[in-house]
């Protein structure tokens, strides 16, 4: 399947090795400079290494994981380039998770005032959204992307292939986006990702769900790619999670970006009800649903001040009001809606309720 994204194609398919020789065939380059992390290396780059497009490639291997998401390690990446030869026409493949995606970007767009790159992402999270509409970056002192720009690859190469070395915490942590994707479209989609059952599930079916879902994130970017308006409806369950995941970063107990944006968005269903009426019947629907696949995370009352702290400095907001993507119903996401300290605090404690398994007491 091949799609349209914004100045990119993407390639979704099992062939991996002919959608990169589809792909590279008609490109005009100097040289190729592969981008992986530990991981990848070992894992993902055995499936493609075969390609002839490897016979004369540079490599740089960096560390995984959103902490090395940094300024430090794409200061390595561009010394790789420069040291090694790389020209206004060399070709850099990013082989990878979405850290990867985003920073393996930045380097490639930055350097010499920007080369060509090609993304082939291999996490589930990155399939289905982080690869996809060209927001590319790094963080800096413990605040998500707080670096960055918008620049589109020449094509993103996707194949379900690279998910089967994935373990169960990454297939949640992508699945999370997927939920997020269905609560903004609404519809039949919703239903068919509410059936799933994840915790058990069978690569066939998951396949068709993947697709649907880089078609929602595609058709979204393509109307609005640098974020005015429509894009922001995809913040929902963002502004909470990215503090959480931050705040958890920063105490050196890091989980994924998907695990905690599924934990977000349990906080901004209940934030929804405050701000905008949020009917109880569907605030318990998703709350119930999401908690039931997602374990507790390490949180409690006494961190809503540094909670609080790090979603001033979210991206959407503007002076000192947050502004949040929330929900009236099933797909109508309404975009910068402005919440009181108090509501967001009781929206905190409402999540930490359903987390701790009392939602019961919610329902009531
Ligand atoms: N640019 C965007 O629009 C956008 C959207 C959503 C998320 N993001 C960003 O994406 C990042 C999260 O992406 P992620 O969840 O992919 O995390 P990640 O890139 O850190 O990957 C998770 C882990 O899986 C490993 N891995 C990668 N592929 C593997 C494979 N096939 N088999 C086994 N292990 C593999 C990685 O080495 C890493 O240890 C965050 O930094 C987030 O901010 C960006």
């Amino acid at each position: 399947m091949q799609i349209q994204s914004l100045d990119s194609v993407i390639y979704v398919g099992d062939e991996i090795n002919a959608l990169i020789t589809k792909t590279t065939d008609s490109l005009d380059f100097s040289k190729v400079f592969l981008i992986t992390d530990t991981n990848t290396h070992k894992l993902c780059l055995p499936l493609i290494a075969d390609n002839s497009m490897f016979n004369n490639t540079s490599e740089i291997i960096v560390k995984p994981g959103e902490e090395n998401k940094t300024i430090q390690t794409t200061e390595q990446i561009w010394k790789f380039l420069s040291n090694n030869g790389a020209d206004r026409n060399s070709l850099v493949l990013i082989l990878g998770g979405g850290v990867l995606c985003d920073m393996g970007g930045f380097a490639a767009a930055t350097f010499k005032r920007g080369i060509k790159f090609i993304t082939i992402p291999t996490t589930l999270l990155s399939q289905v959204d982080a690869s996809i509409g060209g927001k590319l970056g790094v963080d800096l002192n413990g605040l998500k992307n707080e670096i960055g720009m918008f620049k589109t690859p020449h094509s993103i190469i996707i194949s379900p292939l690279f998910l089967k070395t994935l373990d169960k915490e990454q297939i949640l942590s992508g699945f999370a986006e997927m939920i997020k994707h269905a609560i903004v479209y609404g519809g039949e989609h919703l239903m068919k990702i509410k059936n799933f059952d994840i915790k058990n599930y069978d690569f066939s079916k998951l396949s068709g769900l993947i697709t649907k879902s880089i078609l929602i994130k595609n058709d979204i970017v393509h109307k609005d790619p640098k974020e005015k308006n429509l894009r922001k409806s995809l913040n929902f369950g963002h502004t909470f999670g990215h503090a959480f995941e931050s705040f958890l970063l920063r105490k050196k107990e890091p989980i994924m970006h998907g695990v905690a944006v599924a934990h977000g968005m349990i906080a901004e269903l209940a934030l929804s009800k405050y701000a905008l009426n949020l009917p109880k019947r569907i605030l318990q629907e998703f709350s119930e649903y999401i908690a039931n696949i997602y374990d507790e995370i390490n949180l409690s009352n006494a961190d809503f001040d540094e909670i609080y702290e790090l979603m001033l400095h979210d991206k959407k907001n503007d002076a000192q009001n947050i502004k949040f993507a929330l929900l009236r119903g099933a797909g109508l996401v309404e975009i910068n809606v402005q919440a009181s300290k108090e509501h967001i605090k009781l929206a905190y404690n409402e999540y930490l309720t359903w987390m701790n398994r009392n939602g019961e007491e919610l329902i009531r």
